[in-house]
């Protein structure tokens, strides 16, 4: 368990995160929040990387910072910008990070050709990585992080850079991987955790908003997403004086999905519809 308290992190007078209170337990959690929110900062401070200006984060009730190396063998991260060398492969690259985490030889072999397969580069596995495109040097990042088989999985969007299909594999990779372990994994794409994440935690005005599951989630908008079609002479204006989660050209008529509390003013060819995780931070960050 690892538990987040009381902390406040500032880069000189400008404060990043302010009182964030959390608990990771087993399982995936979603860190969800736009650009410039603190994903990253988070993470760092979780990682052992940056250290709060004020509170504490503690793994089993002990301090992270008073634990050194034994807690940092139980955490794999990926940063949000990872270094590599670009003449190595993705295996001498492992093979090196396995040497530096004191990795026994024979046994590192076997887990590096079975992460890189995992992710999907068993074919390339002793290309350069300079030739890589950035989806495939990502998917070397996820390799790295899970090299050491963390209890702690720390992955500053993982999935950036990678395509729809790259995508669904990230994410069976972490549902197989993440029996019995927390995985704690920032994005902006909400598509990325709806189905994979058991909470999602977000971030605003440098606190924690929420931190919850994703239908307690999608149940708080319940009532306030809308969708209907206007004559396209009228879709301009609408749009002004609406709150438009998307906007699609029909002929003749333009489609808006919309959220807005309660009816006053509603058009009456609105109709109600299931409000989705993309409505909520729509929502939440309409302001932002
Ligand atoms: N070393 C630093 N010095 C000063 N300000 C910083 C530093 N690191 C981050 N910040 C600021 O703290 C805020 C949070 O940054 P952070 O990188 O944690 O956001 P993020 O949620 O990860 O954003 P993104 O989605 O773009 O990765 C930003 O306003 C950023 O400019
Ligand atoms: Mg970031």
């Amino acid at each position: 368990m690892l538990t987040v308290q009381n902390v406040t992190k500032r880069f000189g007078s400008f404060t990043a995160l302010e009182d964030i209170n959390l608990e990771f337990g087993k399982g995936v959690y979603g860190l969800l929040a736009p650009n410039g929110a603190g994903k990253t900062t988070l993470m760092k401070m979780i990682v052992t990387l940056l250290f709060p200006t004020k509170g504490r984060i503690l793994c089993d009730g002990k301090e992270i910072l008073s634990m050194g190396e034994s807690y940092r063998e139980k955490i794999g991260y990926l940063p949000q910008e990872f270094g590599y060398y670009r003449n190595d492969s993705p295996r001498q690259y492992l093979r090196y990070l396995g040497a530096l985490k004191g990795l026994e030889r024979r046994a590192a072999e076997v887990r590096i050709d079975g992460l890189l397969e995992k992710v999907g580069l068993a074919d390339v596995k002793d290309k350069k990585m300079k030739k890589f495109s950035g989806g495939m040097v990502q998917r070397v990042g996820i390799a790295q992080a899970l090299l050491g088989n963390p209890e702690i999985l720390v992955l500053d969007e993982p999935t950036a850079g990678l395509d729809p299909k790259e995508r669904a594999r990230f994410r069976n990779l972490i549902s197989e991987f993440s029996k019995d372990r927390t995985v704690i994994l920032s994005t902006h794409i909400v598509s990325d955790i709806e189905s994979v994440a058991n909470r999602i935690v977000m971030l605003k005005d440098h606190s924690v908003y929420c931190d919850t599951d994703c239908s307690s989630l999608c149940g708080m908008m319940g009532g306030k997403v809308f969708e209907c079609s206007v004559p396209q002479k009228d879709a301009d204006s609408f749009e002004m004086s609406h709150l438009v989660i998307s906007r699609r050209e029909e002929t003749g008529q333009t489609h808006f999905r919309f959220a807005q509390d309660g009816e006053k003013g509603l058009p009456p060819q609105a109709k109600p519809v299931q409000p989705d995780l993309e409505d909520v931070f729509l929502y939440i960050y309409r302001e932002d």
